[in-house]
Formats: structure tokens, C-alpha cells, sequence
């Protein structure tokens, strides 16, 4: 207990974005938010730079983001750092962001751990360079028993892979014989995927004016509430997250039943 009010950190926020924060709170917080971080390499063009300047200043986005997350109170902050579609870009831009990690990381691990985060990634771990597995598993181990808001990268994450690779677990387990073709349904399902042990998202967030999903969580976003900003990645900052919530606790969210009725 002394060990929980010794870890509670002071809050990191200037005036108004408490006073804010604290009119958010009064109503419904997301439980997991998740966002894609798009319009990196555009930033970086407008100001006629290379395109890893722009993930650079994204790393910094991230920072400021996962603070505020965690003075809102969200429990799970999922963000798409890198697809399974990515390997298809430049050695020199995959070499860049695989280096991100680390760099992320041994920069604020500290700043994370003072405020209770968890670090954790979903996406095909093995698949990715000794030094950023590194990165990642370090700052796992160093805050896997904080009880905060969980900082959830997705890193060489595609969730069609995801949704094949569960398909392959339970199909394994029923010709094993310790599941039943009649146990499969959808809580099953969504045990078996990565993200099994969050709430599931209610609000995905995408930045750069880009109206797609771009294989991010395809199962768990099926009634998340969306919101796309035209904003630019490195150009989002902690009043645009608030905007977002905000925009979240005016939506009506009814998940297939009618208005002011129903029986759940
Ligand atoms: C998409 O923008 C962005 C990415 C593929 C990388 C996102 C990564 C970060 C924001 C940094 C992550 C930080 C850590 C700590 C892992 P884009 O490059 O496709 O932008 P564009 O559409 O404008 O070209």
C-alpha cells in the first residue's frame, strides 16, 4: 500500500491541461485507446527533410502522448509503431525505426517506471533485430510489476497474421482433443489473441487525414468509436488527445442495441 502512494507520481501537467483533464475524468475515460501513427514522412517533407526525422520527432509524440494517457487514466495505450507491411520500405527506414525502441527506451525508462507504466508489445517478436528484441525485453523486465497504464507497442504487428496465427492455436488444440468444436466462439477467439489480457480498444485514434485501418487490430476495434484527425503525427500533441476524448464521451455508443433500451 505505502508502496502504491509512494509510487504515485505528481501530475506532469501545466494548468489548463490539469483543469481539462480533470472536466474529462468526471465522465466516461476510454479503458484502451489505440492509435496509428501516421504522417511522419510527410511532416518530414514539409520542412524538406529525410523521412527519419520525421519518426524521430514521432518519438517525441510519444513521450508527451503516453504522459497524458496515463494522467487520463487509460489503462491500455496500444500504439502502432511498426506493420508487418513496413519491411517493405527502405533498409536505411527499417534500420531507423528498429533503432527507435532502444532509443525511446533508454531514454525515458525511467521517466515510465517513475509513473507505474507497463511496457509490453504485441507483433511477431522473433522476427525482429537482436537489439531492438533487446530494447523491448529490457524495459519489459524493468516494469513488468507496475500496475499502471500499460504502454502496448505494436512492432512488426499485422493483425491478419495475428487472426491466422489463432486460428492455428485453436485448431491445434481441438485435434489434440482438449477443445471442443463447440467451444469456439468469440471469447474464445479473442482469448487467443494478443492483446487477450486488455480491455479492448474504445477509441482508435489515426492521424494524417488517412481514412483506413491498415490491418491494426481488425477483431479487437469491432466496436470502437474512430476518430481520424487530419493532423500529422509529430504534430499531435496532449490537446489533440483531449479533443479526441472529448469527442469520444459525446458519441452515443450503443453496440447494436436501441436507445435507453436492452437487457445487458
Ligand atoms: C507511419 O508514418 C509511421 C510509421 C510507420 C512509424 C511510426 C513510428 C513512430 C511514430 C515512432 C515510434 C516510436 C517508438 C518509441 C517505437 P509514415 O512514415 O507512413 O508517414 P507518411 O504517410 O507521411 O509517409
Amino acid at each position: 500500500m505505502l508502496d502504491k502512494i509512494l509510487r504515485k507520481k505528481p501530475s506532469v501537467l501545466d494548468g489548463s491541461l490539469a483543469e481539462r483533464v480533470t472536466e474529462l475524468k468526471k465522465r466516461q475515460i476510454p479503458a484502451h485507446v489505440a492509435i496509428i501513427m501516421d504522417g511522419n514522412g510527410r511532416w518530414a517533407k514539409q520542412r524538406n527533410l529525410p523521412r527519419v526525422a520525421g519518426h524521430h520527432e514521432g518519438m517525441k509524440t510519444v513521450r508527451k502522448i503516453t504522459r497524458m494517457a496515463n494522467e487520463l487514466g487509460i489503462q491500455a495505450l496500444t500504439l502502432y509503431a511498426f506493420s508487418t507491411e513496413n519491411w517493405k520500405r527502405p533498409k536505411m527506414e527499417i534500420d531507423f525505426l528498429m533503432k527507435l525502441p532502444g532509443e525511446f527506451l533508454s531514454t525515458y525508462l525511467p521517466e515510465l517506471i517513475e509513473q507505474n507504466v507497463k511496457v509490453e508489445m504485441i507483433g511477431n517478436f522473433d522476427k525482429l533485430p537482436g537489439h531492438t528484441k533487446t530494447a523491448i525485453q529490457k524495459a519489459m523486465e524493468a516494469t513488468k510489476d507496475n500496475d499502471g497504464m500499460v504502454l502496448n507497442f505494436a512492432m512488426n504487428y499485422g493483425s491478419r497474421l495475428e487472426i491466422a496465427e489463432t486460428v492455428k492455436e485453436i485448431v491445434t488444440l481441438v485435434q489434440e482433443g482438449s477443445l471442443a468444436i463447440t467451444d469456439i466462439n468469440e471469447t474464445l477467439i479473442g482469448s487467443h489473441l494478443m492483446t487477450a489480457h486488455l480491455p479492448e480498444p474504445d477509441l482508435l485514434i489515426r492521424t494524417s487525414g488517412e481514412v483506413r485501418l491498415s490491418n491494426f487490430m481488425l477483431w479487437q476495434l469491432a466496436y470502437a468509436e474512430f476518430s481520424f484527425l487530419d493532423v500529422l503525427w509529430p504534430d499531435f500533441d496532449e490537446v489533440c488527445l483531449l479533443n479526441s476524448i472529448e469527442e469520444f464521451q459525446m458519441r452515443n455508443r450503443r453496440f447494436g442495441n436501441v436507445e435507453g433500451e436492452g437487457n445487458v
